[in-house]
Parts: C-alpha cells; structure tokens; sequence
C-alpha cells in the first residue's frame, strides 16, 4: 500500500466531522492519517475528542488578529507537521486569497448545503424559509470565492414538512458524516482530478433515477 498522506483537520467548533474523519481514518486501508487537529477558537469541543484520541492539537486563537498574520501561523504551524492534506470541518473563519493558493488541490471543506445554493452561514434557516423540498450537503475542493470550489461529491436530503432548521441541520450532519470521509479518502488516493470547476472521481459510480418529494 502507499504511504498514507497526513491530514490535517481545521475545527471551530464541536468538530463532530473531524470526530467522522478520525473514525474513518482508523479503519485498515485508509489511505490519510489524521495527523493534527488546529482549532482557530480555544475552547472548541472537538478539541476534547482529538486529545483523547491522541491526535496532536494546536490552538490558534484568530480573535482580535489579522488574517493575514493568522493565515501565516497555520500554514508554518501545518508544514511544521509535514501536512499534505487539509480539510475543514466546521471552521469558521475566511481563509486569505494567498493561504488558499498554497493549498490549492490539497484543502476540501464541508457545507451543509447543495451548492452553489444556500451558500455562507445560517443556512437551515435560509433552506426552511426558502421552502426548498430538498437540500443537503457538499464537500468540495476550497478556492478563494466562500464556498465556491469544485464540488468533489454531494448528498441529497428530503426537506420534511414542517420541519425546523434545526431537525434538518441534524438531518443533513448525518449526511455529512458520509460523504466527508469519502471525499478525504478519494482525494487522498489521487482519484479526483480538476478541470476548471468540474471534479473528475476515477472509478465513482453514479446512481440513476430521482427522488420526488412530497410524494402521495
Ligand atoms: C457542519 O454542519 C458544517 O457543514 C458547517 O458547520 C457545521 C460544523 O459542525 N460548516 C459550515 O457551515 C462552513 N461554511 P461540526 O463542528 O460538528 O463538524
């Protein structure tokens, strides 16, 4: 097998898909190992989990810094790690033009919506209030435009009737907990390729048909 690539995961919050991520990377044949956990916020909940789990941490606080002087300690602080890969799970915090290009193909994210819709924060909310009858989540490459990377692999969610924005954002985390882990482990077989906007995945399979809600 080839050497697995280090991973590192970005959190700023409860980090409940760095915890998918770490789950997934623990099983035979993964091909990344998660080999640090940066948080941007000090208390950060998944902070906990990472250290249990013996994964090395480092905080970064961004409060009251420049991005750009924050950008520089993460980059020196993922290469003093040997870092290949980046992915952020829940990390709130805009990333400069520059810390992205040097990342460039090798940093995905999670959003918890079917882009390029429901871009940006409070997205629940803006899915309920829209009365969208699906919605869902996207892992995708990141580029410097928030939440406009080439999309690696998506899931579709049923909006049920009535539903709050916070039963559809628990709805759709289950959802991301899935594809995460898969877009981590594509990218770190060397399976996706760029073209322009559009994410070539070696070997994926597309299923047929549609879904139609509300049925009878
Ligand atoms: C997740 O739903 C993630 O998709 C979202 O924040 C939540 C973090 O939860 N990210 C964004 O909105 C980024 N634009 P987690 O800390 O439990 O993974």
């Amino acid at each position: 097998m080839a050497a697995r690539k280090s991973a590192a995961i970005l959190i700023s919050g409860r980090g409940s898909n760095m915890r998918a991520l770490v789950e997934a990377a623990e099983a035979a044949g993964f091909p990344a190992r998660i080999a640090l956990v940066v948080s941007n916020n000090p208390v950060a909940a998944g902070l906990d989990y990472a250290q249990a789990k013996g994964i090395t941490t480092a905080v970064i606080p961004s409060k009251g810094r420049s991005r750009e002087d924050f950008d520089a300690e993460l980059h020196a602080t993922l290469k003093a790690h040997n870092i290949e890969l980046v992915c952020l799970a829940g990390f709130m915090r805009i990333l400069t033009e520059g810390f992205v290009q040097n990342w460039a193909g090798r940093m995905i994210n999670i959003h918890p919506s079917l882009l390029p819709a429901f871009k940006g924060v409070h997205v629940h909310e803006q899915v309920v209030a829209s009365g969208v009858r699906f919605t869902g989540c996207t892992a995708h490459f990141v580029t410097p435009g928030m939440d406009e990377g080439p999309i690696i692999v998506q899931a579709v969610v049923p909006v049920p009737i009535g539903a709050t924005a916070d039963e559809v954002a628990a709805l759709v985390l289950e959802q991301e907990h899935r594809i995460y882990p898969q877009a981590l482990r594509w990218l770190a077989e060397g399976r996706l390729t760029v073209e322009g906007q559009v994410v070539r995945v070696q070997e994926a399979a597309v299923p047929q048909g549609a879904m139609i809600s509300p049925t009878v």
